[in-house]
């Protein structure tokens, strides 16, 4: 069972996720106007595992007996100055999501909540690893600076990335 208060933050976690995956493709259409297929790929990828989180959301809330509350969200932001910028964007995206994760965890243990508790724990695991991968990227393209040789190999690496449906997963 859901108090309300729990479920409305629910309910905007998952908007929240649902958005990532906006956002993502967003990003995906920026990286393709850029002649990078390989770093669209990487972000279409992640726009299908947020897919995933906003859906794990779904499926706990009803699970719990609670009720699914769909909200508008912003149209994302399409155009960026260099593909750093973009990286950096969606990196403060992540932060505001483990932010808001956090909050959901801190309300769901003040609440005793056990079971969404141990169902928040998985998204504070995988905002770790989230963060630390656009990291990774940001800090390559850092050190690639102006050097279209390092960008187009930087692109293939990314294209190799696949997306792992969740039921292997999770
Ligand atoms: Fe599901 Fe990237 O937060």
């Amino acid at each position: 069972m859901l108090s309300k208060k729990l479920q409305d933050a629910l309910n905007e976690q998952m908007k929240n996720e649902f958005f990532s995956a906006y956002l993502y493709m967003a990003i995906a259409g920026y990286f393709e106007s850029e002649d990078l297929p390989g770093i669209a790929s990487w972000m279409r990828v992640q726009a299908l595992e947020e897919m995933t989180h906003g859906e794990k959301f779904f499926n706990f809330i009803t699970e719990a007996a609670g009720r699914t509350d769909f909200r508008a969200f912003d149209a994302p932001q399409n155009n960026y100055e260099t593909p750093l910028d973009a990286f950096k964007f969606s990196l403060k995206h992540e932060n505001f999501v483990t932010s808001s994760i956090n909050k959901l965890m801190d309300l769901a243990k003040a609440e005793g909540n056990h079971a969404a508790q141990i169902f928040l724990q998985w998204f504070v695991t995988e905002q770790v690893e989230e963060e630390a991968s656009f990291s990774l990227i940001i800090r390559k393209l850092v050190r690639i600076g102006n050097d279209g040789n390092g960008l187009l190999r930087l692109d293939e690496e990314l294209a190799q990335r696949v997306f792992v449906p969740p039921t292997a997963t999770a």
